[in-house]
Order: structure tokens, then C-alpha cells, then sequence
């Protein structure tokens, strides 16, 4: 049964998800909007996310994440007290239990006291963190504990990870600062390049969901899409017409980036490990693993299965809501 005194906390670059035990709580951009003067909190996730890029002179909107770690803690702290005030409205007087937050497994030791401090404000008995690999991995439902070689690719927001876990450990890890946010990145600076068009991220963020896919012969959800942006030339708003196999190719720069870690990856694979991998095949995770036809190129490139999970924005949360149901069974996977 649910704690109502317990929760994990997926802090991404782009998204963060509360759970309790078993439910996944609540899910909202990684997007906090502050009153410069007074430094004060006005509005947190969705709702500051569509300030972004629109806003007056006191108001500035902050992504307070960057490549996967906290780059802005004030608003890191005003964010999270927010979330949690509305999943826990009571929680001044209760307290926490059990706390559990998700880190990238490369993070140092300075960017995860960053993390703890933004959690000391919720008074929790026992606070933990544990590696995001091994948390996505419990989440898609793999046994982690067993001498069996696993590599997990999480494409996140700000950061892919890649990591070969095997007996609940990190066994070969690599992360580059490639991901969505790099994808919608690409798909700017190829529009500003080309059409002398600047769009917002809002709208990058659009192109890629409606039309992106990771190669020419992956079908999107759409063939084409249209755009607004300004004219830089004339500064007046202008429309202009994109197709998929445009899109496909500006991505293909950073996905191959991704296929190149993965495959480096695979090389330093132990070889009592390689075994494994070619039976298991690779997990795929994380919101960027959603790109149209990403897990088939990269089927294709490195000749293994590659498994899609099928909650590829929770897993690292529902791996952390199994931790919490049994906190004895896993205490291996969790730290201070
Ligand atoms: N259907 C989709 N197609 C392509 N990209 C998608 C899709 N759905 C979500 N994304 C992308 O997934 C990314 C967010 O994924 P996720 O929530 O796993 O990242 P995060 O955990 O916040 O970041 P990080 O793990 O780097 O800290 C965003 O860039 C978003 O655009
Ligand atoms: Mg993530």
C-alpha cells in the first residue's frame, strides 16, 4: 500500500515526476518562474514553461537544470517546494519517512550535495539517492541483481546515459550531453541557418514531436508541419513549411553522436559480459528514446535487439517506487 509519508523524486533536466510507492504522483516540466526583484516564487512546471520567452520585466523564467544536473539551486528549491506542496499539501506538519532521489550515475560529489540540499528543506527521516541506470532498470522490469550483463541507454532531456549493469552495479558508463534538448537545439540552428527564420523552442519542441524520426525511412506522425518565426532579415513573423526527411537529416548529427557512445560502449564491455548483452540485447529508455524510428536505426547500427520500455519518461521513477516498497530488499542500490 501507498506511504502517503514516502516519495521518490525523478529530478530530470526537462521533466520531474513525484511517486509514492506504487502511483506515479505527478509529472511537470523542470521549469520554475520567479519574481526578479523580491526573488520570490510566482509559478512552477506547465504553467511557468508557457511563460518561457513571453514575460515582463520582473518576471524571469528559469530552467533550473542543465545536461541532467542542478545548475540554478535557489530556483531548484522553489520548484521542488512547489511540486511537493501540492502533492502533499500537509507535509510542514507531517514530514517525510523515506525520501529517494534519482541521480545521473557520472554526477560528482559537488552536483549531488547540490541535490541533497534542495531536499533538506522537506524535513525527511532518511533521505537517499540512487543511480538513475539501475533505477530505470528496475523500472522496465529487469532483474538487476543477477551476474548478467545489461546496458541500459536512457536519452533524457539534457543528457544520454549509457551503462552496462550487472549484480546491482555500474559495471561501464559513459553520458554525453546529447538529448532532447539537442535535438530541438539542431532543429534551430538549422532554421535560423537556412530560412534566416528564428523559432522558439516551444516550436522546435513541436517540430520534433510532430514531425521528427531518426531516419529518412522512419515514417513520424506527420509528413510535414508548419512553423512561425521571425524573419530576421525583416523582423516580421513569418510562416514556412517543413518536411520530415528535412528534419530526419539536421537530426542525424546528434544521433549518430549517441550511436557512436553506444557503440564505444559496447567495446569496453567485458567480454564475460558480451555473451549476455548479445542474448539480452540493449533497453532503451528515457523521453528522446521516443523519436520516431530511433530504436531501429540503432538496431540497426550496432546488429542487437534493442528493447523500448514502455514507459520510457517514468522508468527511473518506477524503479525508484519498487526501491521504496521494499526499502530492505534494495538497500544495496541506495546511498546518502
Ligand atoms: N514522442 C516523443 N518524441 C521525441 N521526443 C520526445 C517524445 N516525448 C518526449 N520527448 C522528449 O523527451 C525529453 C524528455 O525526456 P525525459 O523526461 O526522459 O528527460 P529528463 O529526465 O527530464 O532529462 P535528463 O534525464 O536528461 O535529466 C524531451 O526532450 C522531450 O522533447
Ligand atoms: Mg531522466
Amino acid at each position: 500500500m501507498a506511504n502517503k509519508r514516502n516519495i521518490t523524486i525523478d529530478l530530470g533536466n526537462n521533466n520531474t515526476v513525484l511517486t509514492s510507492s506504487i502511483n506515479t504522483l505527478f509529472s511537470e516540466s523542470t521549469v520554475v518562474a520567479l519574481n526578479s526583484k523580491k526573488n520570490s516564487y510566482l509559478l512552477a512546471g506547465k504553467a511557468a514553461l508557457e511563460m518561457e520567452g513571453k514575460i515582463n520585466g520582473d518576471t524571469k523564467v528559469i530552467r533550473p537544470l542543465k545536461n541532467g544536473v542542478i545548475a540554478d539551486l535557489n530556483a531548484t528549491m522553489k520548484m521542488l517546494n512547489a511540486f511537493v506542496k501540492i502533492v502533499y499539501p500537509n507535509r510542514s506538519i507531517l514530514g517525510f519517512h523515506n525520501i529517494i532521489a534519482s541521480v545521473p550515475y557520472g554526477t560528482t560529489e559537488v552536483e549531488r550535495r547540490a541535490l541533497r540540499l534542495s531536499l533538506d528543506q522537506f524535513n525527511s527521516r532518511n533521505t537517499k539517492l540512487i543511480f538513475e541506470p539501475l533505477a530505470a532498470a528496475l523500472g522496465m522490469g529487469l532483474n538487476i541483481k543477477e551476474p548478467d550483463g545489461k546496458m541500459i541507454i536512457d536519452i533524457g532531456g539534457g543528457l544520454t546515459e549509457i551503462s552496462l549493469i550487472s549484480m546491482s552495479g555500474v559495471v561501464t558508463y559513459m553520458a554525453l550531453k546529447v538529448g532532447g534538448d539537442s535535438f530541438n537545439a539542431d532543429i534551430r540552428n538549422y532554421i535560423e541557418k537556412k530560412y534566416i527564420l528564428t523559432i522558439s523552442e516551444k516550436s522546435a519542441e513541436q517540430i520534433k514531436l510532430q514531425i521528427g524520426a531518426a531516419s529518412e525511412s522512419s515514417l513520424p506522425l506527420n509528413e510535414e508541419c508548419t512553423v512561425v518565426g521571425k524573419d530576421n532579415l525583416t523582423g516580421i513573423p513569418k510562416q514556412i513549411r517543413l518536411n520530415y526527411r528535412e528534419i530526419a537529416m539536421i537530426l542525424n548529427s546528434s544521433i549518430s553522436k549517441i550511436e557512436d557512445s553506444v557503440i564505444k560502449t559496447l567495446e569496453q564491455c567485458p567480454p564475460e559480459l558480451a555473451g549476455d548483452i548479445y542474448t539480452n540485447g540493449v533497453y532503451l529508455t528515457g523521453g528522446g528514446a521516443l523519436l520516431k524510428g530511433l530504436k531501429e536505426r540503432l538496431e540497426s547500427s550496432i546488429q542487437l535487439k534493442v528493447h523500448l520500455a514502455g514507459h520510457s519518461l517514468l522508468s527511473v521513477s518506477r524503479g525508484m517506487g519498487i526501491v521504496l516498497s521494499d526499502m530492505e530488499q534494495h538497500k544495496a542500490l541506495i546511498f546518502k
